[in-house]
């Protein structure tokens, strides 16, 4: 059984605590560069000096605790996630890996143990990419993945990357610093919540993560002919509404019964000009695939361009699908994953390996250091929405596997 233990209390305590920055009756609104945002990663700056860390904030607006190793020149093992949030999300995505790393370091700490390796924890900046549509900002910079689209991102409000980015202490024209260099890192590892039904319904308290989701994100524009509402006889519209919405059934065909890929969803919508006396002239869609095998992109893209054709040869309308960027599923590798497995099994948890059907910065981090993801249960499969929870007893078994597993690779790497 384990030597070190995390305080469960304290971890359940900081969640709480985190979860006030942004709290509102329609969820958490602490949106990356938002004053919520800034105060939740402030409070957690607090907490990672109270633990007796260093900090400091990359040009990428990463916030990095560290905690010294007994042996000088190792690479760092980095414990770590984001603040952030969608807009109406939960207390606990994002949330659980950044207060867990803490109390991690805290258990440290408190018992007086000074590992081999330096210890880092990490907050990455703009995880959920609610602003300007671009997600992963920080763990993308720190992995030397950024695009030149990401350079340029301007957000809903017109502001630039580069203002939100110094809001938070970042610096967009220096960005290229935050990338780390080779042999800074020996492994990152990630406590998440599962967001998803597969450990609540086997009542197994440990996922094993096997790979991440690979995700394409399209834009389509479907171009009609704004009109009169009620002096346009029906045979005579071109209303890009209604396009829209065979579109939209196409895309859960392909995935639902097509199985093209293993989900689709059409997540935003604008209609112009959106006013009920006005036939839309102009509809703009948001969609994603999301799957573990490349191929299945290939398949689910041919099938929309098909659809799109059909409808817009049937509507009279025009369809522009735009691919809006993607990024490669990333397989966790089979030795890491099993120094996971030994991590609960230390614990005295049982544990099964599944996939991420989420994102995440660990998907970055694989670029660069070998990264594993823990999951714990979600109820209700809940997440991305208020009624995100999980159950304190299983926030404390993900510490307490996330503790043993940095002093396995501690020993080991
Ligand atoms: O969208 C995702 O998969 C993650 O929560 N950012
Ligand atoms: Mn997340
Ligand atoms: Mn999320």
């Amino acid at each position: 059984m384990p030597t070190l233990k995390i305080d469960s209390a304290r971890l359940n305590r900081t969640l709480e605590e985190l979860g006030r920055f942004g709290d509102t009756p329609e969820g958490m609104q602490r949106i990356a560069f938002s004053p919520a945002d800034i105060a939740g990663r402030e409070y957690a700056i607090s907490l990672m000096h109270g633990a007796g860390l260093e900090t400091r904030i990359d040009t990428a607006g990463n916030i990095i605790g560290r905690r010294a190793g007994s042996v000088p020149g190792l690479p760092a093992i980095a414990l770590g996630s984001h603040t952030d949030t969608v807009p109406g999300g939960g207390k606990y995505d994002g949330a659980l890996g950044v207060m867990a790393a803490i109390e991690v370091v805290q258990t440290l700490a408190d018992n007086g143990v000074t590992l081999h390796h330096p210890v880092e924890t990490l907050v990455f900046t703009n995880e959920e990419g609610t602003r300007f549509h671009r997600w992963l900002i920080g763990s993308r910079s720190m992995a030397g993945l950024l695009e030149p689209e990401d350079l340029i991102a301007v957000d809903d409000e017109g502001v630039h990357l580069s203002v939100r980015m110094a809001d938070i202490g970042g610096d967009l024209s220096r960005i290229g610093e935050a990338a780390r260099k080779p042999g800074d890192l020996a492994a990152y590892f990630e406590l998440h919540i599962e967001q998803g039904l597969t450990l609540l319904q086997s009542k197994i308290p440990i996922g094993v993560v096997t790979a991440i989701t690979g995700r394409a994100v399209f834009e389509v524009e479907i171009k009609g002919m704004a009109n009169h509402a009620g002096t346009t006889l029906m045979p005579a519209r071109r209303d890009a509404l209604v396009s829209a919405a065979r579109l939209i059934l196409a895309v859960q065909r392909l995935a639902s019964e097509l199985q093209a890929c293993r989900v689709a969803t059409v997540g935003s919508i604008q209609v112009i000009p959106n006013a009920v006396n006005v036939i839309p002239g102009n509809v703009r869609l948001g969609l994603e695939f999301r799957d573990t095998s490349m191929e299945a992109f290939t398949a689910a893209e041919a099938e929309l361009r098909r659809a799109a054709r059909e409808i817009s040869d049937s509507d009279g309308v025009e369809m522009e699908i735009e691919c809006h960027r993607a990024s490669q599923p990333v397989p966790i590798k089979p030795p890491v994953q099993a120094l996971v497995e030994e991590a609960a099994n230390r614990c005295g948890l049982t544990h099964t390996r599944l996939p991420s059907g989420a994102g995440h910065d660990a998907q970055a981090m694989a670029a660069i250091t070998d990264s594993a993801m823990i999951f714990v249960p979600s109820q209700g499969g809940i997440s991305h929405a208020p009624a995100e929870f999980s159950t304190p007893e299983d926030c404390a078994n993900g510490a307490q596997t996330l503790l043993e597993l940095l002093l396995l690779a501690d020993e080991r790497l």
